[in-house]
């Protein structure tokens, strides 16, 4: 009764932004990833007889409290699933640094959802297996896949059709994301609370759900032709029509420092001079900019000298869910 995955975290080129039904996390648009090698979460789950509750480490340490009770209830629905009350250790290691700005979330349930259900005797096909972790973290349905995923949206009120399914695999398309990381010291509203309140209070919400189908539609013929300049107008403008929705929120808020704009106004000073680059950014301050392989080096050279910019972390595109065995735990 026990099991171990390795996930990978992913980036949003299409974002995820705004709930219809908070509790069983169901979105509002279609979104659209790649995953990402360099950052991912390694989880064994083990179920045990004798344990009268689960327990949970992160990096060899006890987690309690919200994030502790994010886990246990997931937990309790494997449970459900699999009709077994018996609890788990569950153990995670995080390659995501957290000074990143990557949602280790979507890494960690994805493991999460891997190894729970395999260490307790389901076998899931890979719908089913991103349709549980959807309720785990909204983003984490799209990193079960490598390469390129979307999560569609669905339409049942019970969120059956709401899960990702593969674009193009990992080796379609050698693009690479830099992290840009920012000598950022702002207390970060959490997305789930960040789109709640866009949803509830932006008028210009109403416009970003009507504009995702075209911009869906242009990106995944720009990843399948791969046309970079294509997949990376789209996604740069998607990310910036994201953040403009939190300006029209009330109270208004935005997730952006200086640093951040100036980094985004690099990586479009680096484009005019013939370089293809492209930036997103998700529900935190730091920057992630796209390229091409043989750009990386002039790339690496200009993000590093943004002042402000602590970090630079590079990534390829990542493989989806992967079970280990014991010695293959690293
Ligand atoms: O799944 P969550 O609650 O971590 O929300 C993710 C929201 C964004 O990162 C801003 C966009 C996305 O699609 O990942």
């Amino acid at each position: 009764m026990k099991a171990t995955a390795k996930a990978h975290t992913n980036i949003a080129l299409i974002k995820y932004w705004g709930k219809r039904d908070e509790a069983l996390i169901l979105p509002t648009n279609n979104s659209l990833s790649v995953t990402l090698d360099g950052f991912y979460t390694t989880t064994t789950v083990s179920y045990k007889p004798e344990l009268t509750k689960d327990t949970f480490t992160l990096n060899d340490e006890v987690v309690v409290g919200e994030q502790y009770n994010r886990v246990t209830n997931f937990l309790n629905k494997v449970r459900d699933i699999a009709g077994k009350q018996l609890y788990a250790e569950v153990k995670s290691i995080n390659a995501v640094p957290t000074a990143a700005g990557f949602a280790s979330s979507a890494s960690g349930f994805a493991a999460l959802a891997a190894a729970a259900t395999k260490a307790i005797g389901l076998s899931l096909t890979e719908s089913e297996l991103s349709r549980l972790t959807r309720q785990g973290s909204g983003s984490a349905c799209r990193s079960i896949f490598g390469g390129f995923a979307e999560w569609q949206k669905g339409e049942m009120e019970d969120g059956s059709d709401s899960f990702a399914v593969p674009v193009a695999p990992k080796d379609h398309w050698d693009i690479r994301v830099a992290a840009v990381v920012l000598n950022a010291k702002m207390k970060k509203l959490s997305s789930r609370s960040g789109m709640k309140r866009t949803v509830e209070t932006s008028p210009f919400f109403k416009g970003w759900v009507e504009s995702i189908p075209s911009d869906l539609e242009a990106i995944k013929q720009g990843i399948l032709e791969r046309d970079f300049h294509k997949v990376g107008e789209v996604a740069e403008a998607n990310c910036l029509k994201m953040h403009a929705t939190t300006l029209g929120a009330n109270p208004p808020f935005t997730y952006w420092l200086d640093t951040t704009m100036s980094v985004m106004q690099t990586v479009q000073e680096l484009r005019s001079t013939g370089v293809p680059a492209y930036f997103t950014i998700d529900a935190g301050p730091n920057v992630k900019v796209l390229y091409l392989p043989q750009d990386e080096e002039k790339v690496l050279e200009t993000l590093r000298n943004i002042s402000g910019v602590t970090d630079v972390r590079l990534s390829r595109v990542g493989q989806g869910i992967k079970y280990l065995e014991d010695e293959e735990l690293v």
